[in-house]
């Protein structure tokens, strides 16, 4: 083990840690699993399966809707994990938090329920060219539908966002700003808080896509000065099929329901339907209480840690990560943006990104390639796909050592 891991162990026992996550003990073609792909989806540890294991052996019931103590225990652990969300985000109050799939679901409701009723032919949604799919392909389904237009703002060679020229793309015509707060496909961090201050100034709302954000550092919505801001359970050691949306209060009062059913409701008749308080007049259907209660248990597992000694050790990792890969002949990092999240992404000369990460693969090393839905970033690059690593807080230096040495075999074998 080397100077750096031990010191690191001083703030953050790695291997204590690793044993609250069963799925790191086990071997992929032999060998020992390292998990490297922590962007796509993050693994789950004991807290978190047994919160979820713990409702449907012990308290199975639907929320909101019932007398009975069954019912009961589960609205009430729901509502602590709306709670959870809510201080994740430091939310100005747990009205705040609508329960979503995720992002993806987050970003359509907003373009449906606050953009659309506003938007008019002409009119205009500004993004940036480093966003996910899921920021993109909602607004672009909204202009076909209205007429307004998709305007891109454009980055550098080293995967930053050009501020001025973001800011020249803003108008009169400008109906909401999506900008995604770490890219999954670069690492970029976005300046989202000055990015709001020059939106303020124009007074334009600002939905952020925080998916990679969440797991990786303190987002305060408050201080960023966002209007709207979307996460992923799934990326920050809770259970996929759920996230959040956060949004003022005054904007979720003053915007219509997006989907009906049942629990968004006060009263129905054939008359007409008086619609729930919010959160709830956003949450039709039974929801995924069982990933609620997942998620909660997620925001319990970063807290206790402290996401500060979380990020911190993800930074020496994409540290270690960066330098050791910078030297390697003929391979290119893509994304060098000077802030970063935990991600390397990178292509290597005269080998395609997925012959790399199967080769991989039979080292027990699970990365990602393809074009991690964002193929405008691949054409920016001019690239087909990139292989990329994400890193957790469970991962090891020692690993990006196991990934190093299959990477040099790839090489060897793809020459
Ligand atoms: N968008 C996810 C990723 O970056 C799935 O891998």
């Amino acid at each position: 083990m080397d100077i750096v891991e031990s010191k690191v162990r001083d703030q953050l026992d790695v291997h204590a840690l690793r044993e609250q996550f069963p799925v790191l003990a086990r071997e992929v073609h032999g060998k020992p699993l390292v998990y490297l792909d922590n962007a796509a989806t993050a693994q789950r540890p004991l807290k978190v399966i047994e919160a979820m294991d713990g409702f449907y052996r012990r308290y199975n019931a639907n929320v909101h809707r019932g007398v009975h103590q069954l019912s009961v225990e589960a609205s009430e652990q729901f509502e602590q994990s709306r709670a959870a969300v809510a201080r994740l985000l430091n939310a100005g109050s747990d009205r705040e938090i609508v329960f979503t799939r995720g992002t993806t679901e987050a970003v359509n409701l907003v373009a449906n329920s606050y953009v659309r009723p506003r938007l008019k032919p002409g009119d205009e949604i500004l993004i940036t060219h480093m966003e996910h799919h899921s920021n993109i392909v909602p607004w672009q389904m909204l202009c076909e539908q209205t007429g307004a237009v998709l305007k891109v703002a454009p980055i550098n060679e080293r995967g930053e966002l050009l501020i001025d020229e973001f800011e020249s793309l803003i108008s009169e015509r400008t109906c909401i700003i999506g900008v995604v707060h770490v890219s999954n496909a670069l690492g970029t961090v976005n300046p989202v808080a000055e990015i709001c201050a020059m939106a303020k100034k124009h007074g334009v709302p600002v939905l952020v896509d925080g998916a990679q954000a969440t797991p990786h550092e303190k987002v305060d919505v408050q201080t960023l000065g966002c209007d709207f801001y979307c996460v992923s359970a799934h990326k920050m050691y809770g259970p996929t099929g759920i996230g959040a949306l956060w949004a003022r209060e005054d904007l979720l009062e003053a915007m219509p329901p997006w989907q009906g059913g049942g629990e968004m409701i006060q009263r129905v008749s054939f008359n007409g339907t008086t619609y729930n308080d919010i959160p709830h007049k956003f949450e039709a259907g039974t929801p995924n209480i069982s990933g609620a209660i997942g998620f909660g248990a997620a925001v319990e597992f970063i807290e206790e840690i402290g996401i500060e000694r979380i990020a911190d050790h993800e930074m020496r990792l994409l540290d270690h990560a960066t330098q050791e890969m910078s030297k390697i002949e003929g391979l290119t990092i893509i994304g060098q943006a000077e802030y970063k999240g935990p991600v390397v992404a990178f292509t290597v000369d005269g080998a395609h990104p997925n012959d790399i990460g199967t080769i991989i693969d039979h080292h027990g090393v699970a990365i990602r390639t393809g074009h991690h839905c964002a193929m405008p970033v691949m054409e920016f690059f001019d690239v087909p796909a990139t292989a990329r690593l994400s890193f957790a807080v469970y991962n090891l230096h020692s690993e990006i050592d196991v990934f190093l040495e299959g990477l040099e075999q790839a090489q060897a074998m793809l020459a």
